[in-house]
């Protein structure tokens, strides 16, 4: 017997049924067959045509009953089909010798040869209108048929089933069904469990369930959780800035000359007619110092006039490194551990493993003795916190880092190393002018490749097209 028909005339309901066929089986008193069927439901058309007739037919029917031919128009005048299932019918009724189509010299002309029976489709799709149907109960002619309309659009469509079929094995005669084990929970009954006053029944933690859907927190926001938290236990603090910034924080405090592509239009978000307040500060004046010659630090600098115009630009930042720089600039601290996590911008687009907006993680460490081996460290023990056991470094070049480390994790789903972001020591040119005299580690990671990796997701998209369907699925700790 079907759980569904059990429940309605035991009167339960089907998830305290579940529970007490699972006991049940347990005793060996019933077995339980879970049993996937097709059920087929007509679309919109497949009613029309099992209301009407198949359009070849009707055409034919129609034609049967004039008396002299009409012409196509007149015809369709009176079928009122689409054009395309209009000329698609004419051609079926031809093949099938239901109508004959001769040209005329005023355009095709079609007669009728005969009226068509009831056609064993319509009779199919007829019997189909009644309800919902399994397709199990169809005979092999049927399902021919039924193959031979699945080309129709919206004749029909297909759903799997599952149902729950509960076959009694033993009648209980006489027995007494042992209602001295407990079957619901209480934190009493635990400890007497635990005493051995009480016997607890046993439960089969796999056997189905109904599924819940419940709120929960974004994924993206769980992951972005999960690195602050992971930060803040290693004693760094958050700063945090604005997400439209001042090319000079962007790029020029980062030593990064004003020719560099990556300030360019395609790759940077500019605000027109948007001027920011960087004015002829002393930090400005030292800023434009290294750039063009290198200052006082034994740097030769980029040896170009540099302009106050552009790096008052103002840009939707490309890297939260702006505000660390700026954190540096207006802290001038000896040491400490500080993080920014953010929205970055940049002009590129969307795919699978890119979007134009994403979240950066970005990290600095003042340390009198700072250095790659410290750094590397520091990073092993911040992807190591968030579950990410397999890395490795390579050399790499940004402006304002010497050494460059640009840190991978490995992907065992993908079998390949992943390119996190980058990581280096700031350069003299980028601390000095800002007033740091210790060495400064900094690291800058996309945050959404991470959490692809974190959550076993394989289009980075998935986090923010709002696809309830993905969103149900993805596990809250994976
Ligand atoms: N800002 C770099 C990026 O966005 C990453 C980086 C940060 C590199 C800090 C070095 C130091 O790709």
């Amino acid at each position: 017997m079907e759980l569904e028909e059990l429940a309605k005339e035991s009167n339960e309901n089907v998830d305290q049924l579940r529970r007490v066929i699972e006991w049940l089986k347990a005793k060996k008193y019933v077995d339980v067959e879970v049993k996937t069927r097709t059920i087929i439901t007509l679309g919109k058309e497949g009613r029309a045509i099992a209301a009407d007739g198949l359009p070849e037919a009707r055409l034919a029917r129609l034609l049967s009953a004039k008396a002299s031919p009409p012409s196509l128009a007149q015809l369709n005048a009176e079928l009122k089909m689409e054009p395309a299932t209009f000329n698609a019918a004419l051609g079926r009724a031809r093949g099938q010798g239901w109508i004959k189509v001769d040209r005329r010299e005023d355009g095709l002309e079609a007669t009728s040869v005969m009226s068509p029976p009831i056609q064993p489709s319509e009779a199919l799709l007829a019997k189909l209108s009644r309800g919902p149907t399994d397709k199990g109960t169809l005979s092999p002619d049927e399902l021919n048929l039924l193959a031979a309309l699945s080309r129709r659009p919206d004749y029909f469509s297909e759903k799997e089933e599952k149902s729950t079929e509960v076959m009694l094995l033993e009648v209980p005669q006489g027995v007494n069904l042992d209602t001295s084990e407990e079957v619901v929970l209480t934190a009493g009954l635990l400890e007497k469990a635990a005493s051995g006053s009480v016997r607890l029944s046993k439960l089969d933690v796999s056997s189905p369930s109904p599924v819940l859907l419940m709120g929960k927190e974004h994924p993206m926001a769980t992951f972005l959780r999960l690195v602050r938290e992971t930060l803040l236990a290693m004693g760094f603090e958050e700063v945090d800035g604005p997400l439209v910034q001042s090319s000079f924080w962007t790029f020029d405090a980062l030593f990064t000359p004003q020719d560099h592509p990556a300030r360019e239009m395609q790759d940077t978000f500019y605000l027109q007619d948007v001027k920011s307040a960087i004015g002829n500060t002393p930090l400005v004046r030292r800023v434009k110092r290294v750039h063009e010659d290198g200052w006082n630090l034994g740097s030769k600098g980029w040896k170009y006039r540099w302009s106050l115009l552009e790096a008052q630009k103002s840009v939707m930042r490309t890297h939260t490194t702006a505000i660390t720089i700026r954190y540096l600039a207006e802290n001038s601290r000896e040491d400490a551990k500080v993080f920014s996590l953010g929205k970055v911008f940049r002009n590129e687009s969307a795919n699978s493993t890119h979007l134009m907006e994403f979240n950066q993680i970005e990290g600095i460490v003042v340390e009198k003795d700072a250095s790659v081996r410290l750094l590397m460290g520091y990073l092993s023990a911040f992807l190591r916190g968030l579950g990410f056991e397999k890395l490795t470094f390579h050399p790499s070049f940004f402006p304002y880092t010497e050494p460059s480390l640009e840190p991978s994790v490995y992907s065992k789903k993908l079998g390949k190393w992943l390119e996190l972001g980058g990581s280096g020591v700031f350069r003299p040119e980028v601390t000095l002018p800002a007033g740091v005299k210790s060495r400064v580690m900094a690291w800058g990671f996309g945050l959404e490749r991470l959490a692809m990796l974190y959550f076993d997701a394989t289009d980075m998209r998935d986090f923010y097209s709002n696809r309830l369907s993905w969103l149900r699925e993805v596990p809250q700790c994976p």
